[in-house]
């Protein structure tokens, strides 16, 4: 992932003294993933982030899963969601299996009096619409439509809107969310042939620092559960940090596209991985330049993967009737492919405006009740000619 970064102010060694203008000690705290063997980063607080006054009761935020077994292609209107004041309230997750959920999110309000921490998954929030400041105890990230954000577990963080008219789309991932290895050396730096590089990746800028002890709320998600746990300091309260493991944000406005002069396959328009489902993004670009290109995908069977897009903005080239926040599933073992017309109406296009978060899973997604809430149940449909 992004490499090491430091903010604020931290001691010139690891695991030493390291004291405060009245004397005491800052908190060192290592905030470590896999074991002690992964990325990791060391924080310094202002007090022990261990103070708990609280816990209230637990309650369940888990995916009501109506169709487990799903066979059939599908249309989710995404935009149909209801929005909602409050922002982990407004999370909706719709597709979801062990290695990965997503949501959509409508909030239409900022976080005031609570924080939020994932503990259980990584989260790659993209956002459609909204702008604002994405508050973290590693520092701030402003953001606007068509930012990545990825938060790993651990990151405490706030949403504060600048807009009331917000629109997330949500992927959490219980293994790590990570720049696809193809694109990185040795070293862990972005190659040449990667589709962005550091200068795109926008880490944390602005470290607030505050002491202020109370009653501070923290809401945790892990396992399908929220547990209110109650701080006596506020978790914002870091003097410094360095490390590797921290939020991020890159736009799909930076992603630049690599074409060809026949049809490109889906992995070229990769931005991220984990083990067993991979994220890539359809940006504007040129099309296929060799004299008989045919710039439209073909037919294609996905054997072992199950297929999701997530349309953003622009005309989808491959289909017919598509809208913005329409999300797709393609199920693997069955063909899909171009709309009717749209095969003979990509030749000779120079260009396309399309933008698309794409999710492939390898492991099949379940599909909630609030899902279905939002579907077109005739999608599955829509391949025959004259529909
Ligand atoms: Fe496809």
């Amino acid at each position: 992932m992004p490499h090491y970064h430091r903010l604020g102010h931290i001691p010139p060694k690891r695991h030493i003294t390291f004291r405060r203008p009245d004397g005491g000690l800052y908190a060192e705290q290592l905030v470590s993933t896999e074991g002690f063997s992964d990325l990791y980063s060391l924080v310094y607080h202002c007090h022990p982030p261990t103070q708990v006054l609280k816990i209230d009761p637990a309650y369940s935020v888990a995916p009501k899963v109506a169709d487990p077994d799903n066979m059939q292609h599908r249309l989710f209107k995404g935009l149909d969601v209801v929005p909602d004041d409050d922002y982990l309230d407004s999370r909706v997750p719709v597709l979801v299996n062990t290695d990965c959920h997503i949501s959509l999110a409508a909030p239409r309000q900022s976080m005031k009096d609570y924080f939020f921490k994932n503990s259980g998954a990584d989260e790659m929030i993209f956002i459609h619409r909204g702008e604002g400041i994405l508050k973290t105890m590693y520092g701030n990230i402003p953001f606007t439509p068509g930012d990545h954000l990825v938060i790993p577990r651990g990151v405490v963080y706030q949403f504060r809107f600048s807009s009331t008219d917000n629109r997330l789309f949500i992927v959490e991932s219980p293994q790590p969310l990570r720049f696809p290895k193809r694109y990185v050396n040795k070293a862990g730096q972005l190659l040449e042939n990667a589709p962005y590089c550091e200068r795109d990746i926008r880490k944390p800028q602005v470290l607030e620092t505050h002491e202020d002890k109370g009653d501070f709320l923290v809401k945790i998600k892990r396992d399908g559960k929220i547990w209110p746990y109650h701080y006596a300091a506020h978790p914002f309260d870091l003097i410094g940090w360095d490390g590797f493991h921290y939020p991020f944000a890159l736009s799909i406005h930076d992603f630049e596209p690599i074409t060809g002069r026949i049809h490109q396959p889906p992995p070229m328009h990769q931005t991220f991985e984990t083990p067993s489902f991979v994220v890539c993004a359809f940006v504007p670009r040129l099309y296929d330049y060799h004299p008989q290109a045919i710039p439209a995908p073909y037919n294609h069977s996905n054997v072992d993967s199950d297929e999701v897009l997530y349309y953003v903005d622009g005309d989808f080239m491959s289909r017919n009737d598509i809208k913005q926040g329409y999300i797709t599933l393609h199920p693997k073992g069955i063909v899909h492919g171009p709309h009717p017309g749209t095969v003979e109406r990509s030749i000779g296009a120079k260009e396309t405006k399309e933008l698309a978060v794409m999710i492939d899973t390898f492991r099949p997604l379940m599909i909630t009740e609030q899902a279905f809430a939002i579907e077109d149940p005739d999608y599955w449909r829509s391949w025959l000619e004259g529909k």
